[in-house]
């Protein structure tokens, strides 16, 4: 069974998700770097390392099940006003990313191709974990104005 239009242009979109993810967070990473947060931008790169591992399981299963598609430039990363603004979009690009994959879960579903199903099922089963951390990233860096002490709370949580 090939794989259906509809669920082609779902994957495409989620691999320019999760590459736009690996971007942000890399990006975000450098900017808070420079604000002496040296923990969080650590947790933050180790992050993007496993938003384009995502991406690159996505790319992989489209060539796995035949696709002919052209890959999507990524979008730009945008700039962060400070950690809490960070924090903030990290937490929403992972909401998207859990949103996007339920899409495809369910396109998969109703179109009856199993495959795609058991590909995306371990990874909405991750975003758990992801919305998690994310979640309490924001907590700690909303919880003070002190970027340092942040940082070292950072360092505490994420054992980085
Ligand atoms: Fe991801
Ligand atoms: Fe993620």
């Amino acid at each position: 069974m090939a794989l259906s239009a509809k669920l082609t242009s779902l994957l495409v979109l989620q691999y320019a998700t999760e590459s736009h993810a690996a971007v942000a967070y890399r990006s975000f990473a450098m900017q808070l770097r420079a604000l002496g947060m040296h923990a969080t931008a650590k947790h933050l790169r180790h992050e993007s390392k496993g938003e384009r591992g995502h991406a690159e399981l996505v790319a992989s299963y489209l060539e796995h099940r035949g696709a002919d598609v052209t890959l999507p430039a990524t979008e730009a990363a945008q700039r962060v006003s400070g950690p809490k603004d960070a924090a903030e979009r990290v937490l929403s690009l992972e909401e998207s990313v859990t949103a996007k994959l339920g899409a495809i879960l369910m396109a998969a579903q109703s179109e009856g191709d199993v495959l795609t199903c058991e590909f995306v099922r371990p990874m909405i089963a991750e975003q758990i974990e992801e919305e998690d951390v994310a979640r309490l990233l924001l907590a700690i860096v909303s919880a003070s104005d002190d970027i340092l002490s942040v940082d070292q709370e950072i360092a505490i949580k994420f054992g980085e």
